[in-house]
């Protein structure tokens, strides 16, 4: 870090970036999201705070660092702004197609005897993850998805950014986004117009949209069958993840399951737990 000069941020920029900006707001970031910006993201910073710079007319990242060590409101709006949100429908689908064929039918048995199932995806981002994991459920048939969207089952989708809850609450995904979606469930479960598509209703029923932050607390009720926890762990610090997996193992029932993203790995104590039965799913054996 120390062998660069203190203004190498400035460049050509807009906006006058020093070191120190960039020091300031990764600490920022880190102490409030557990978000690691290494300096590689120093120019990444810069491109996703200058429009908050420029909306409150402020003219160099030291002023810009000065207020949301004060402002409580533009500090969220600076993280949320830094959060990468990509997603998208079926991601990872080797998930999906592991909860069709091992969960998704002992969880409709459970569910039409009257008892409950609960799922949380944790990192939400704008909706995508959990209506594909909705769509699943409900599957194809539209008088079993009826009895099902009638029983005792709720969706929880949580992230720290507000406006990818707010886009996910809309149902609505510009674009070509809608087609990542399986042919059997986007003709059940959307409906297509010239801008993209729209989340059906009896998907969107399912599900239920909060803002939470995974570093603070969490005011959940009740724990959780399920638990989609992916691609949020890759921007933590290694006791971040550990502290987080304690966690989430803590949410979840004993026999229930957590599938993490692609390039993340179980670590830390609450592995113990855990049996692997799958890419980057595991099932919580032990209490
Ligand atoms: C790359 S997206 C992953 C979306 C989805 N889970 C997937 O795999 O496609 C990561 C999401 O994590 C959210 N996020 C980052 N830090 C967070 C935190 N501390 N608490 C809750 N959400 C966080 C971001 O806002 C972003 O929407």
């Amino acid at each position: 870090m120390n062998q660069l000069s203190p203004r190498a941020f400035d460049g050509p920029s807009e906006y006058p970036y020093t070191r120190a900006d960039f020091e300031a707001i990764a600490h920022m970031v880190h102490a409030h999201a557990g978000i690691c910006m290494p300096e590689s993201k120093a120019m990444l910073i810069y491109s996703r705070l200058t429009k908050l710079l420029r909306e409150k007319g402020i003219g160099s990242f030291h002023d810009y660092t000065a207020l949301i060590r004060t402002d409580a409101a533009e500090r969220t709006r600076a993280i949320e702004a830094l959060t990468t949100n990509h997603t998208k429908f079926f991601r990872e689908n080797h998930h999906f197609e592991h909860f069709e064929q091992h969960l998704r039918q002992p969880f409709i048995e459970r569910l039409m005897k009257g008892g409950k199932l609960r799922m949380w995806s944790s990192a939400a981002s704008s909706g995508e993850e959990v209506y594909s994991l909705a769509m699943v459920l409900l599957g194809t048939d539209k008088s079993q998805a009826k009895r099902i969207a009638e029983s005792d089952v709720a969706l929880l989708a949580t992230d720290l950014a507000d406006h990818v809850l707010r886009a996910a609450e809309t149902g609505i995904y510009p674009g070509n986004n809608g087609a990542d979606i399986p042919a059997r469930y986007g003709q059940l479960w959307t409906t297509s117009g010239t801008g993209g598509v729209t989340v059906a209703r009896p998907v969107r029923d399912l599900v239920r949209f909060r803002k939470l932050n995974l570093l603070n607390a969490w005011p959940l009720k009740g724990q959780f069958d399920v638990i989609f926890c992916r691609n949020v762990m890759i921007y933590f610090d290694e006791p971040t993840k550990e502290r987080l997996l304690d966690r989430l193992a803590d949410q979840l029932v004993v026999g229930g399951y957590l599938y993490i993203g692609h390039s993340e790995r179980f670590i830390g104590p609450a592995a113990d737990k855990f049996t692997s039965i799958g890419q980057t799913i595991y099932r919580k054996d032990r209490a």
